[in-house]
């Protein structure tokens, strides 16, 4: 055979198994000893104005990572207007929030503390607050040169959220290799996945959260909020929203950036409409329900207890 032949035949292989989704590493770089004290902050209530809110109180760690209601509940029982998304694996989310107004982790932290119907706080509060506990002043000092700050804060918490990852979901199994971790019904409708072009929007290692994209691409989605155009006040930014992740969305229930939807079945009928422009059958929809609960992995490490393993 010649060489441009083999070439070809190397590159047709490759491209045929090139999978758009990739699965979570089971391997993890975060920094233990912070990530610890990352998650006694994520559980700490006196990161809220009036000691009644921390971030867990909308981010349940032992299900999803969100709150399982339509909008969020903050202090004083405020109400905001975008449904909570799952903590878990946004360390791999190009940018933050359903706007996608926060470039990184680091820079999230301050947006739910500071949010009037969230936390409703400042960081002079907080570290005034935490001043007052040995327990976080040692344990600061140990790790930051400048013991207690924002920077601190927000490192800290940063650091635990890099930990909350969901790794070897059935389907992360298949794309290693595992042909038998799917049944036929659920591969059927990866395959559906794909031919209706879901997976332009929902790909990569979040299956999806790479992109902003429009609410309504084909017909429009009847909502009050804006999204990116919100803070760019760019005309061509309106309706745009980050694409959800789909790990784990069997759990994340409801669905949309306002919560409005409240099952999968709905969910994945208005993307049909919404965004493909052609509604699919009721068994279509069944099938691709049931990929996407592979996407499902397990509860993160850190959640469970262990800090210094960071091998799945
Ligand atoms: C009152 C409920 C509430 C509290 C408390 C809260 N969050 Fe959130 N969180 C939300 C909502 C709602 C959003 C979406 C906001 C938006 O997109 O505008 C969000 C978004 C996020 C995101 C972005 C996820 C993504 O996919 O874009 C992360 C990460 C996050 N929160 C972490 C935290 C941390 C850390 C804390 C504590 C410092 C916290 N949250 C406190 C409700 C809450
Ligand atoms: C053009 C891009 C695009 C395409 C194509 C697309 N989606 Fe989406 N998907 C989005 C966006 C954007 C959202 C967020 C919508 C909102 O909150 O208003 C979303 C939300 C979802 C949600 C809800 C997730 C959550 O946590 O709220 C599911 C489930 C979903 N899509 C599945 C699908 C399926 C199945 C298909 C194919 C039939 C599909 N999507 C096609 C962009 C797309």
């Amino acid at each position: 055979m010649n060489k441009v032949l083999i070439l070809f035949f190397i590159w047709a292989n490759y491209s045929v198994s090139q999978e758009l989704i990739v699965p979570i590493p089971q391997k993890l770089e975060y920094h233990h000893q912070k990530a610890s004290l990352g998650k006694k902050l994520f559980f700490d209530v006196r990161l809220s104005r009036d000691n009644t809110i921390a971030c867990t109180s909308c981010h349940f760690l032992l299900d999803g990572g969100d709150d399982n209601m339509a909008v969020s509940q903050g202090i004083g029982g405020k109400k905001g207007i975008r449904n909570s998304p799952t903590v878990f694996n946004s360390r791999y989310n190009s940018v933050q929030f359903w706007d996608g107004r926060a470039k990184n982790l680091l820079e999230q932290v301050e947006g739910p503390i500071h949010n009037p119907v969230e936390m409703g706080s400042n960081y002079s509060e907080i570290i005034a607050k935490l001043n007052h506990d040995k327990n976080y002043i040692r344990e600061f000092s140990l790790l930051y040169k400048n013991g207690i700050s924002k920077y601190s804060i927000d490192d800290a918490i940063g650091e635990f959220e890099k930990s909350l990852v969901t790794p070897n979901s059935r389907f992360d199994k298949f794309l290693r290799g595992d042909k038998k971790a799917l049944t036929k019904n659920e591969l059927d409708g990866y395959m559906l996945f794909k031919e209706y072009g879901c997976i332009s929007c929902h790909n990569g290692i979040n299956v999806g959260a790479n992109l902003m994209q429009k609410i309504g691409v084909v017909e429009a989605f009847d909502t009050v909020d804006f999204g990116k155009y919100n803070y760019t006040k760019k005309e061509e930014d309106k309706f745009y929203f980050k694409v959800p992740s789909l790990r784990n969305v069997e759990l994340t229930a409801p669905y949309f950036h306002d919560g409005k939807v409240k099952t999968l079945k709905d969910a994945v009928e208005k993307m049909a409409i919404h965004q493909i422009g052609y509604p699919l059958e009721d068994n279509e929809i069944e099938k691709i329900i049931s990929f996407l609960k592979t996407l499902t992995g397990d509860t993160p490490l850190t959640v469970r207890g262990g800090y210094e393993k960071n091998n799945y």
